[in-house]
């Protein structure tokens, strides 16, 4: 059965869903609120704070309920008490001279109570339908709490494990990123944005904010246009065709212009080639920010210059509030300007029905949260998320995993599996939760599970260590569970180490030494470089950050009652110093292609190459790779044509089928599977540079032991067009490689060529 498909953009709404905000019948509503408002009260729409927080160089006043009096705030965020929600808003009916409602946000990013794995995690399932399912239930939770916006999906491109926010998003890849991108648009705001259980999604942070150079948070990044519109732009571009209402502009320097004054990715791309009518807000504080920046010498220059770039909202700085009315009056921004911005954020309060209905029933919120069918859909989806990193046969010549059922005794060793291995957001000890240790010993008995920190994330006594020690010896098999806590992955948590933190590399190996077998879970918001655990421990498993259900889901896959299928959507680094790490880079040239890298090199002919001198280039994992309890041969890759024309391709990039191409996947090993088949391209010869490999599809398909199936991909014209040397979007002539494989780096291609 093919589970998911996703060839080129067929992961794009049907247009009926994009038509929230497309939808022309709302803007005679729009303009005849328009109509009625002051400027003042123009500017106050375009002025969000989050509760409680005055931040930023403005006034940053907190008498919100006066301000919305007097027509002053159109959003507020991180209000989550439902009956605050409608104090707030019962003022803004009832008190404001023009009763326009409040739109209320959050930060909902994988959940809004019941909590999913991290948006890294749900992307290496490669499977948008649940990612779709989880992002409805945040959804529908949320909205049941009175929040209608979220500040999600997060559909950075992030190609450097060093910066945390990997966590956040899809991983390296635009055509996956896009495919995410689009699926969380379609989750969270259903096919009627007004629907009680449907909420606004906001696409975030435009543009170029994971490039951030060094992989430090906030810090500057520089892409060219090239760059920009082939791998970075497409997943905003997913989600704008997908519907979503709002976008987030960034907080980093773009080429020395930041993403929150740069009229050329929100004025030029935005809104003149994607047609986008929804709101652009800004980052937290990020007008505030463009003092520090260098591009504005005051709030007043601030203000203007993010708003004539095209961000609607401002977040918190209070710049709008303080000096937006003042442009205006002075003729640096036209009023219709004004009215432009101002129409983008009333088409989302409309759309979404927030003037029929602003206010949330109270009772019922409760009702909505930690359904059994969620919780149920949580583990569903964690346990597709984990990914198999190793499973070699150990001493017995038999892999450790999946675990016999007979009684064994078992020690879980290690400072994460506990609750610290869900993510910060949902209060702590709420929902049903239940922990690894738990779970495992639901499922073996109380007696046969000790438990045993060992150390802690960051710190550690060798007393622990010696008693985690002592608890291996007494065991016989141990489950050690390491890796990073939940906040050192995400925004502010860049990392320059990318190894186990604190002593947790000492407990790995001293319970290593007491020769008991070991599976190593690791539990982080990014790939983290262990040599050392990938040459000693043969089974290792990557957790992620699992959410709500991570002990259950953890358990059935150890006992395989799940097969893992999760891969890996990063790049696994050896070392931090190969970052930025990406599959999809470009050749060189000097490349080394699939040379084995001897250090230090043995000759001058493998030394001027565009290498290092003291590690491979090659990822310890490789982008779309995982593992599984059963096994797959591929066969070659068969393709329709061999020839295929650059004219006919361009007459319709985005219609028909332009190749078609399959292989033969068997399972060759005793257990079914559901194995992630993936296609990619290269092409050479082309006007710019081509990456080695470039994904343009992937299916699910599940396989019985012994089973073949024949794997079809159709690829689209668009598949074969690359953003050329004048940045056009165009097929050019080219050699063409084309592989069906398991992952980024290995089968061998079926080749054709584009003729002009
Ligand atoms: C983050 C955004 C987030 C916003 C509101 C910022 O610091 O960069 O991703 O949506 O805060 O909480």
């Amino acid at each position: 059965m093919v589970m998911s498909v996703a060839v080129a953009a067929q992961e794009r709404a049907p247009k009926g869903q994009a038509s929230a905000i497309a939808d022309t019948s709302l803007d005679a509503r729009v303009d005849s609120i328009l109509r009625g408002m002051t400027l003042e009260e123009k500017v106050g729409q375009l002025v969000q704070y989050s509760a409680g927080q005055p931040t930023g160089p403005g006034t940053g006043r907190t008498d919100y309920e006066d301000m919305i009096v007097h027509g002053q705030i159109g959003s507020l965020f991180n209000v989550v008490d439902p009956h605050e929600i409608n104090k707030y808003q019962r003022i803004a009916m009832e008190k404001s001279r023009l009763h326009i409602p409040i739109l209320f946000g959050l930060d909902v990013i994988h959940g809004f109570k019941t909590e999913f794995p991290i948006p890294l995690g749900l992307a290496s399932t490669w499977d948008p339908s649940i990612v779709e399912k989880a992002s409805h239930v945040a959804a529908m939770e949320a909205a049941a709490d009175g929040i209608r916006w979220t500040f999600s999906p997060m559909v950075d491109i992030a190609r450097d494990a060093r910066w945390g926010r990997m966590a956040e998003g899809a991983g390296e890849d635009p055509f996956l990123g896009s495919a995410m991108a689009a699926a969380y648009v379609r989750g969270y705001q259903g096919t009627r944005l007004d629907a009680p259980d449907s909420i606004a999604s906001c696409a975030k942070h435009y543009v170029g904010y994971g490039a951030a150079e060094g992989g430090r948070d906030y810090n500057s990044t520089e892409i060219s246009e090239h760059t920009l519109r082939q791998y970075y732009l497409p997943p905003f571009h997913a989600a704008v065709e997908a519907g979503t209402v709002s976008l987030m502009s960034a907080f980093n320097s773009l080429n020395g212009v930041p993403s929150t004054a740069n009229p050329f990715t929100l004025k030029q791309v935005l809104r003149k080639e994607w047609g986008f009518r929804g709101l652009v807000v800004s980052d937290w504080n990020a007008v505030g920010e463009l003092i520090p920046h260098g591009v504005a010498a005051d709030g007043a220059t601030a203000a203007r210059k993010a708003f004539l770039a095209g961000v609607d909202m401002d977040m918190v700085s209070s710049l709008y509030h303080d000096h937006l009315g003042q442009v205006v009056k002075s003729g640096q921004a036209t009023q219709s300007e004004l009215d432009e911005a101002v129409r983008h954020l009333l088409r989302v309060k409309l759309a979404l029905g927030l003037f029929e209905h602003p206010f949330v029933d109270e009772g019922a919120a409760a009702k909505a949260l930690y359904r059994p069918e969620s919780t149920a859909l949580a583990q569903t989806a964690a346990e597709k998320s984990f990914v198999l990193l190793q499973n070699r046969s150990g001493a017995g010549g038999k892999a450790l995993l999946p675990l016999a059922s007979r009684a064994q005794n078992f020690a879980v060793i290690g400072p994460l599996g506990d609750d610290s291995s869900y993510p910060g957001g949902v209060p702590e000890g709420a929902g049903p939760r239940v922990s690894l240790p738990a779970a495992l010993a639901q499922r073996v008995g109380e007696d046969h599970v000790s438990r045993f920190k060992g150390v802690g994330i960051l710190d550690g006594t060798d007393e622990e260590i010696a008693a985690a020690v002592a608890g291996a010896q007494k065991a016989d098999l141990v489950i050690l569970t390491l890796g990073e806590s939940p906040d050192m992955s995400g925004e502010a948590a860049s990392r320059a180490h990318l190894g186990l933190p604190g002593r947790q590399q000492e407990l790995l190996e001293a319970i290593v030494k007491t020769g008991k077998p070991v599976v190593l879970i690791l539990f982080s918001g990014r790939p983290l470089t262990v040599p050392w655990a990938f040459e000693h421990v043969p089974t290792v498993i990557e957790a992620w950050l699992p959410g709500i259900a991570a002990g259950p889901a953890l358990t059935r896959t150890l006992f395989g009652d799940v097969n893992p299928s999760g891969k890996l959507v990063v790049s696994w680094p050896r070392s931090v110093g190969q970052e930025p790490l990406y599959y999809n880079a470009l050749n060189t040239g000097r490349p080394t292609g699939d040379m084995d890298l001897t250090h230090p090199p043995s000759d001058i002919s493998a030394r001027y190459l565009s290498r290092y001198i003291d590690e491979q280039n090659i990822p310890q994992f490789p982008f779309g790779y995982g593992g599984s309890y059963t096994s797959y041969s591929y066969g070659a890759t068969k393709i329709s044509m061999q020839r295929l024309s650059a004219a006919t391709l361009n007459k319709d990039l985005h219609a028909g089928t332009a190749l078609t191409a399959e292989a033969d996947v068997t399972n060759t090993g005793s257990r079914s599977g559901e194995e992630v088949v993936q296609l990619y391209i290269e092409l050479q010869g082309t006007s710019v540079a081509e990456p080695v490999r470039a994904l343009k599809g992937f299916q699910t398909v599940a396989i019985a032991p012994g089973e073949t199936r024949k794997v079809k991909f159709e690829l689209k014209p668009e598949a074969f067009a690359i953003w050329n040397d004048r940045n056009q979007f165009a097929a050019e002539t080219a050699k063409v490689n084309v592989w069906i494989s398991p992952d980024s780096a290995h089968g061998s291609p079926a080749q054709a060529e584009i003729l002009p």
